[in-house]
């Protein structure tokens, strides 16, 4: 199987079919969304989602290399890209090359993704021109969540989306081959779709930007409270809840180990 490139998903812009894409952290849910999906992001989410942190500030360039090559390892065809995490990139374009050459060669990823947006799009630029595709995410922006106050909606205010635009098109004209555009309202993410010549990946943003990405464990139902732009399109949690209660009652009661499972 060929896999996916990075050319190939920034000739999706204006598709009639959306480009389909999940997050996963682990080889065999990133074999499952390979099944289905074009783009499997290593998202830094991991943070919150499986290892407990309140944000995804204190994930580190480990964490997402070691979960980078798993997902490597499970994925044949889909395109992958990891977050490059906070603080690994800020800092200049040489900082974030050194960092983002480690994570393509470490783990064998398609592309990064970064946050921000006019503010990044130098380093956008310097990575792009040295052979590592990098996918661009404006508005909400979790890894700034300290200096916003929290997960907040972006473009309440019409004022703010003169800004919101720029951010999305200087990241694209600086060679972002697509940009994650987060919570925003939907007029605004129409309105960057239409302003950017790459694909738009939304999520809690429209339905008419060029491609759509959901947290894998939140659409499954394995996270507890997701916010409002999440569907869950399993409910696995409370399956799994009972199954580990079937094992527990089993175990107490003697049934389990049975017959089947010894060897005589
Ligand atoms: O970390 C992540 O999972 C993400 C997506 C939700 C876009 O950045
Ligand atoms: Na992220």
């Amino acid at each position: 199987v060929k896999r996916i490139t990075a050319p190939d998903i920034a000739s999706r812009k204006g598709d009639a079919t959306p480009i389909v894409a999940l997050t996963a952290y682990t080889a065999p849910l990133a074999a499952l969304v390979d099944e289905h999906a074009e783009v499997i992001l290593v998202g830094d989410s991991l943070g919150m989602v499986i290892h407990g942190l309140t944000s995804t500030v204190g994930v580190t360039l480990e964490m997402m290399i070691m979960h980078g090559q798993a997902v490597m390892r499970g994925a044949r065809r889909a395109m992958v890209v990891i977050d490059m995490p906070f603080g690994s990139y800020e800092e200049s374009p040489q900082q974030a090359f050194r960092n983002a050459a480690r994570i393509m060669a470490e783990t064998g990823a398609g592309a990064v993704k970064l946050e921000g947006g006019s503010r990044m799009a130098d380093t956008v630029r310097f990575l792009a021109e040295r052979g590592i595709p990098v996918m661009g995410h404006v508005g909400l922006t979790p890894q700034t969540t300290n200096t916003m106050g929290g997960f907040k909606t972006q473009g309440r205010d019409q004022a703010d989306w003169p800004a919101h635009i720029a951010d999305a098109k200087d990241v694209a004209e600086a060679g972002a081959f697509s940009v994650v555009v987060e919570g925003v309202v939907e007029d605004l993410a129409d309105q960057i779709t239409d302003a950017i010549a790459v694909p738009t990946i939304g999520i809690g943003a429209s339905v008419r930007c060029d491609g759509q990405i959901l947290v894998l464990d939140d659409m499954l139902g394995l996270s507890g409270r997701v916010p409002r732009f999440v569907h869950k399109f399993g409910d696995l949690g409370p399956r799994a809840s009972e199954a580990i209660a079937s094992y527990a009652r089993a175990v107490r009661d003697r049934s389990f180990p049975g017959e089947k499972q010894v060897y005589r």
